[in-house]
């Protein structure tokens, strides 16, 4: 099975869920303020495994700075394969 691992903390990764949403259900210390992609607070590095996310929207895209992160309230698991992510 698939799974999504933040820095000491692993979930499955279920296919079309956010990351943000299945790490928070673990009690993950993710830092995020609005879950809709407009603050940018929720900016995770993609250690590896970014293969095994959906493309980033229009939006999302929009408002990332940096390559290799992506918005953790945003990016959804395919399920495919291991994500891990850092903050
Ligand atoms: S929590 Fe604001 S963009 Fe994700």
């Amino acid at each position: 099975m698939a799974s999504l691992t933040f820095k000491d903390t692993s979930v499955p990764a279920t296919k079309g869920h956010d990351v943000l949403g299945q790490l928070l259900t673990v009690g993950a210390d993710v830092r995020y303020l609005c879950m809709s992609g407009s603050c940018g607070t929720c900016t995770v590095k993609i250690v590896s495994g970014a293969e095994h996310l959906a493309p980033p929207t229009e939006a999302e895209t929009h408002c990332l700075k940096t390559s290799g992160t992506r918005l953790a309230c945003q990016a959804c698991t395919t399920g495919t394969g291991d994500v891990t992510v850092d903050q």
